[in-house]
């Protein structure tokens, strides 16, 4: 039986770093305390030519490049992202058209930092039905253009930055059932309040939003998120593993949401994985949302953390809430 693999990843990040410094002259805070509570020394910054497609339609490139194909051989392009350059068209479209994807069909997909987990199972389902398909699935954000610059309670957390894959369906791996395995997803829409991002004003004034400021920013009630993220990830992770009869100790290599190194290492604890088998770029790259899990594996897959055969968990939450789990097998 054929199953979605990944068969290249790529990543792009704007050239621009903030400091943890240099945000100590804008609000009220410290790299001492950003630092101690976050695990964030830097993040990155778009400028011009870093809209969050042209930054998705990079790590698509560099993706492409790794799976040895062209992008034409694309079937589909599958964004997860919260700030898509405009309403419509969808970041996909011009990524599309950026890559010259003639052959593809594109759409978003909005799970906040699940996004990319969310794409990726929406992935597996198409290659279920034709496993010759070749798709691309991006997370891709450039939050910097969502934060309000002002509140220290939000600004110091997010960054820009994109990841892609290619998947398709492969044969299994001799006695291995090499693929996506499995995964468990979940949304709370009840809780949307805790963590939002308000969307553009509309013109119609018999509609409630066109009572809505100008430039809506990301607003979030922190230690509530966190409470939520670390029980919700914990419960999503143990299903998976459960699901499939696979102890945490069988896990080569997680790849979790990068939000707080915090949340990060609870997760670990909860599972009882060294922190070597735990994948942290939050200290370099902050929450780029659904962008956190394909850059780290874009990272790690250069660096050769993945070997044929390793047990792969990923693991996000988000806005929504959503959250959810993953479990490939490389
Ligand atoms: N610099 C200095 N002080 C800050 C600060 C900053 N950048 N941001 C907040 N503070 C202050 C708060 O105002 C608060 O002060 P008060 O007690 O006088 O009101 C104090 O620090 C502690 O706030 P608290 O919310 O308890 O801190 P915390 O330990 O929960 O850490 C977060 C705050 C935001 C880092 C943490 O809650 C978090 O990471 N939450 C989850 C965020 C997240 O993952 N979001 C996206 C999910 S995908």
């Amino acid at each position: 039986m054929k199953r979605a693999v990944i068969i290249g990843t790529g990543s792009a990040l704007p050239a621009r770093v903030l400091t943890n410094a240099e945000l100590e002259g804008m609000v009220e805070t410290s790299d001492e305390w950003i630092t101690a509570r976050t695990g964030i020394k830097t993040r990155r910054i778009a400028g011009a030519g870093e809209k969050t497609s042209q930054l998705a339609a990079a790590a698509a490139r560099r993706a492409l490049a790794l799976a040895g194909l062209t992008p034409e051989e694309l079937d589909l392009i599958l964004v997860g992202t919260i700030t898509a350059d405009m309403t419509m068209p969808s970041c996909a479209c011009l990524v599309q058209k950026e890559l010259g994807a003639v052959r593809a069909f594109a759409f978003d997909l909005n799970a906040a930092c699940s996004g990319f987990l969310y794409a990726l199972d929406v992935a597996d389902k198409y290659i279920r039905s034709d496993p010759d398909l070749k798709i691309m699935v991006i997370g891709a954000e450039t939050l910097s253009s969502r934060v309000d610059w002002h509140d220290r309670n939000t600004c110091v957390l997010f960054g820009d930055g994109a990841g892609a894959c290619v998947v398709t369906g492969a044969e299994s791996n001799g006695n291995h059932q090499r693929g996506y395995l499995a995964a468990k997803l979940y949304a709370d829409g009840s809780l949307w309040e805790l963590l939002h991002l308000e969307g553009a004003p509309g013109h119609n004034p018999d509609l409630p939003g066109a009572a809505l400021t100008a430039h809506p920013s990301i607003r979030m009630y922190g230690r509530e998120v966190f409470r939520h993220a670390v029980r919700a990830m914990a419960d999503a992770v143990g299903k998976v593993l459960a699901d499939q009869g696979i102890t945490p100790a069988q896990l080569s290599l997680v790849i979790p949401h990068q939000a707080n190194i915090r949340i990060i290492r609870s997760l670990a604890e909860h599972l009882a994985l060294p922190l070597e088998k735990v994948y942290v770029n939050v200290d370099k790259y902050g929450n780029t949302s659904a962008a956190t899990i394909p850059i780290a594996l874009d990272e790690a897959n250069r660096q050769g953390r993945l070997a044929a055969g390793d047990l792969l968990l990923l693991c996000a939450f988000g806005g929504g809430f959503t959250w959810g789990a993953s479990l490939i097998r490389w």
